[in-house]
């Protein structure tokens, strides 16, 4: 069993630790984290610590805590021969310069707090300074997701950048739906169904295939109204942006 502490009981840290706790490779010893949180039943049985003085001795330390975070907290967590590994998409291995035997574990997923989450189904991206560290953290992230990768902190900047094009970008596009929604008394719920088909229909289709839209049928007309609607001129200065690259992918004259 690979003895695991988790550090850091936000997001992501939640969702593994939950996840490891049902692990048959993983055994988590401890979680820590620098404030009280509230620990869901399933995790009651498992160590709770607020201070680093407090961490006991384990295989694979995991840092699950913001990437501005991580490089000043790896420093302060003393040297011992164990992995210490981060959870961040943006990060390189430089990040725990400090400790020589230095891993990523990246789930590429949103994760929220509050949601409930099959990590079965989310890609976790592996990284390691040494070949047996890696094995290591792929037989760990093996025991709690079926889809895992090794790759390398320049590759995983590139997947950490398309999925904020794939989720982070779209989120706040859904954000800007609702807030057009809410200025005229409509529920947000009437989009939902056309959410949830836009990013299914992309399992099937490319996303090149799957455009439509005023911007994509080049119909002036719908966009010249929908321009004039807009009297927030952040959400105009983005409707034009994006028009315009769509006119681009698909060869309309602006
Ligand atoms: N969220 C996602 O969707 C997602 C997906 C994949 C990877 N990641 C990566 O996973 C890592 C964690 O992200 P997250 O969303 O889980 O972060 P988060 O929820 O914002 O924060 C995680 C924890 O970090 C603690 N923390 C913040 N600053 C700290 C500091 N200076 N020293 C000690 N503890 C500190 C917070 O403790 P308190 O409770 O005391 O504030 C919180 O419990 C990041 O590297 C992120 O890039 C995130």
């Amino acid at each position: 069993m690979i003895s695991t502490v988790v550090l850091g009981f936000g997001n992501v840290g939640k969702h593994l630790c939950l996840a490891l706790e049902q692990s048959d490779a993983a055994q988590l010893v401890q979680i820590y984290n620098r404030s009280e949180s509230e620990v869901p039943e399933s995790l009651q049985k498992v160590e709770f610590i607020h201070e680093l003085g407090d961490l006991t001795r384990a295989d694979l330390y995991l840092i699950a805590l913001p990437d501005d975070a991580i490089k000043s907290f790896s420093d302060k967590l003393k040297k011992h021969n164990s992995v210490v590994a981060h959870t961040s998409g943006s990060k390189s291995l430089e990040a725990l310069k400090k400790h020589d035997r230095a891993g990523v574990f990246y789930p590429l997923q949103t994760f929220s707090s509050e949601r409930t989450m099959d990590l079965r189904t989310v890609p976790i991206c592996i990284e390691a300074k040494h070949p047996e560290d890696e094995a290591m953290l792929v037989q760990l992230a093996e025991s709690i997701s079926e889809k895992v990768k090794v790759i390398s902190s320049e590759e995983r900047k590139k997947l950490h950048l398309a999925a904020v094009f794939a989720s982070n970008f779209p989120n706040h596009l859904y954000h800007m739906a609702s807030e057009i929604l809410g200025e005229h008394q409509l529920d947000f719920d009437l989009l939902k169904p056309l959410i949830a088909e836009t990013a299914d229909k992309i399992q099937s289709l490319p996303p090149v295939d799957a455009q439509t839209g005023p911007a994509r049928r080049g119909d002036e007309n719908t966009i010249e109204n929908h321009l004039h609607l807009l009297t927030n001129s952040r959400f105009r200065e983005i409707y034009e942006l994006l028009t315009h690259s769509i006119k681009e992918t698909y060869g309309k004259k602006l």
